[in-house]
């Protein structure tokens, strides 16, 4: 499997505070059937600031090194997770290759967990121009987007594409959050399956579980997708092979009004 989405580089964000806990994280995700991980450290995000983003690589460079030491068989990509903002236009054409996940045409956009600012379609229309494919980080938890996936939709509908959360499915964020999710994915609104790891215990990058729960909702090879073939595509720099088309939520719920009379019908003869 290939987690497209970890804090796993040391000392850099809220994620691994050093080496010995990036190669404590790589284990756990080897153990758990993880061959390749992105690095994607935060970008933009409050405080948080790099003297110089080539850090990003050099650190994986150097996770590399010693996971090759450990004899750890995990393989490290460098990526980000990019914090939206008006300037993003300006940094993506400064910075491209280090906010775009291991130089492809993708780029994590992570938004603020209570809203969606007014001008993202837009954002996101100057960001495709530029060539580059939006994922939208965890959208499972934002409020906007778990009260009204339609908005999702929306963007999806532009190109963009949706990486949840492993623990999102195992009620890591609670329950809302979990129902969220198993809904994005029955209308086909998630394209990847990311870890969010920040650390080798309770935030650990495991993929596994989430997968099997996914598979119980959307069949076990279109499940496997979001964690092998699609991020695999990612990191080649092609389009994602399971690409199934977005349902929009009204519109599965009005087909069920639809259904229900003729049910019921049947049911009274
Ligand atoms: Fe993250």
């Amino acid at each position: 499997m290939i987690d497209l989405h970890c804090h796993i580089l040391p000392g850099l964000d809220d994620g691994s505070e050093g080496l010995e806990e990036s190669i404590e994280m790589a284990r756990a995700a080897e153990h758990d059937g993880i061959e390749k991980i992105v690095a994607t450290p935060h970008l933009f995000r409050d405080n948080l600031t790099y003297e110089d983003l080539s850090v990003i690589e050099e650190k994986k460079d150097e996770l590399n090194q010693a996971l090759g030491a450990e004899n750890i068989n995990v393989e490290i990509f460098a990526g980000a997770e990019v914090n939206i903002s008006h300037h993003l236009l300006e940094e993506i054409r400064e910075n491209r290759s280090y906010l775009t996940l291991h130089q492809s045409s993708y780029m994590f956009v992570e938004f603020p967990p209570d809203h969606v600012f007014s001008g993202v379609k837009e954002l996101f229309f100057e960001l495709m121009s530029e060539g580059i494919t939006p994922i939208i980080a965890h959208p499972e938890r934002n409020s906007v987007f778990i009260h009204h996936p339609g908005s999702l939709y929306e963007l999806l509908q532009m190109g963009a594409l949706a990486q949840a959360n492993s623990g999102s499915f195992l009620r890591r964020y609670g329950s809302t959050v979990e129902s969220a999710v198993l809904r994005l994915l029955q209308l086909n609104l998630i394209h990847f399956i990311g870890s969010d790891g920040h650390n080798s215990r309770s935030k650990a990058p495991r993929l596994s579980e989430a997968v099997r729960i996914a598979a119980s909702l959307i069949g076990e090879e279109r499940a496997k997708a979001l964690v092998t073939e699609n991020p695999q595509a990612v990191l080649d720099d092609q389009q994602i092979p399971d690409y199934p088309e977005p349902i929009h939520p009204e519109e599965k719920e009005r087909k069920l009004r639809v259904k229900l009379p003729g049910f019921l019908g049947r049911n009274k003869k």
